[in-house]
């Protein structure tokens, strides 16, 4: 069975990806994860907070703005013990790299084009293959308009590209009005992959102590529908890769991004509750299924249940959901 893939310009054995997690801390976990089928790792986020708070002490304490802070400074470190966030990220980046051959996708987590973006270009110095990009951005301002909110995107996107000369694969939620017009906006703004897409973490409410209960859900095999429909709707009419992440739980959902046209399907809840044998068990099945049916590679299979695949492209619109809503009324 043939299920070489292509992602973002990388040649993959198979497309299944493990996704950002606290599983990629750890070099050992990484190499499991390689040993179990992933097709290439993508570590934790590194945010665009800790590199600005990184730069901003080593600032401080290189005798910049020395006169103002100069009380302040006894809080800081001495030289030598300062072991922060992005210097260890890029240690685990080198580590990583020595350690598989699976490629290391770096993932920088940010909102703004200044100050923090150069960092990509250290990523790839320590051997990082490709970057995600993931814009996690709440716009809550009520005077900032879709447009400049999209704008914000584009700039930061396009700021990352500049640094760097390995892919770079944008990490996004579904809320634009037009996410038609996102995607293909990023596409010519030089995205080398779309991720689809982020779950926002969103809060809950305990009404006994009342307070705010920062909790974040491992998710259900249900969410993919989501990036499924986005996925089949996109596939074939960009020039970037296409990645599914949300939901994968078994062969089942890998398959089903794989028809929407999927050139990669990534986990992270999953692998967190059964551990990295998950994937040996998704390349077995999924390889399984495919001789069942016929198929004798990945490439056949992609895209198979896209838009443009199927005989009838209202399937995934306005027009089945007037179908669905018809028999609903005619079954009562
Ligand atoms: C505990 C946990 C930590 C995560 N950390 C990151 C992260 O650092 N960066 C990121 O882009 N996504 C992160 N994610 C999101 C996952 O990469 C993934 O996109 C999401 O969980 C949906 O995929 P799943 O259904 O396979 O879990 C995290 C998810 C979980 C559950």
């Amino acid at each position: 069975m043939d299920l070489t893939t292509s992602y973002m310009g990388l040649a993959l054995k198979n497309p299944f990806v493990a996704s950002a997690s606290p599983l990629s801390e750890n070099v050992d976990m990484i190499r499991r994860l390689e040993d179990h089928g992933a097709s290439a790792v993508v570590l934790f986020s590194l945010f665009e907070e800790q590199i600005r708070h990184d730069r901003d002490a080593m600032e401080h304490f290189m005798g910049l703005g020395t006169e103002s802070f100069g009380e302040a400074l006894s809080y800081f470190p001495e030289v030598e013990d300062y072991d922060v966030g992005p210097s260890q990220y890029l240690e685990l980046i080198r580590r990583a790299s020595a350690a598989v051959d699976v490629p290391i996708i770096a993932s920088l987590n940010g909102v703004t084009e200044r100050g923090w973006v150069d960092f990509a270009k250290d990523m790839q110095a320590a051997g990082a293959k490709g970057i995600e990009l993931n814009v996690y951005y709440i716009p809550t301002e009520m005077y900032r308009t879709g447009t400049q909110v999209e704008q914000q995107y584009l700039d930061v996107l396009r700021a990352v590209k500049k640094a760097v000369t390995i892919p770079v694969a944008v990490k996004i939620g579904p809320y634009f009005s037009s996410f038609a017009h996102m995607a293909g906006q990023l596409d010519a703004a030089g995205a080398n992959a779309l991720v689809l897409f982020n779950r926002f973490y969103q809060p809950d409410f305990d009404i006994e102590t009342r307070s705010i209960v920062p909790s974040l859900a491992l998710s259900k095999p249900e969410e993919l529908r989501l990036p499924l429909l986005w996925i089949a709707l996109l596939h074939g009419r960009i020039k970037a890769s296409l990645a599914a992440t949300t939901g994968v739980h078994s062969s089942v959902e890998a398959i089903k991004y794989l028809m929407a046209g999927a050139d990669v399907v990534m986990s992270t809840s999953a692998l967190l509750q059964q551990g990295p044998p998950f994937l040996s068990r998704l390349v077995a099945d999924v390889s399984g299924w495919m001789l069942k049916k016929g198929y004798t590679s990945v490439t056949q299979l992609r895209g198979s249940m896209s838009q443009q695949s199927v005989p009838d492209s209202t399937a995934f619109v306005r027009g089945n959901y007037i179908r669905v809503l018809e028999s609903y009324k005619a079954r009562t």
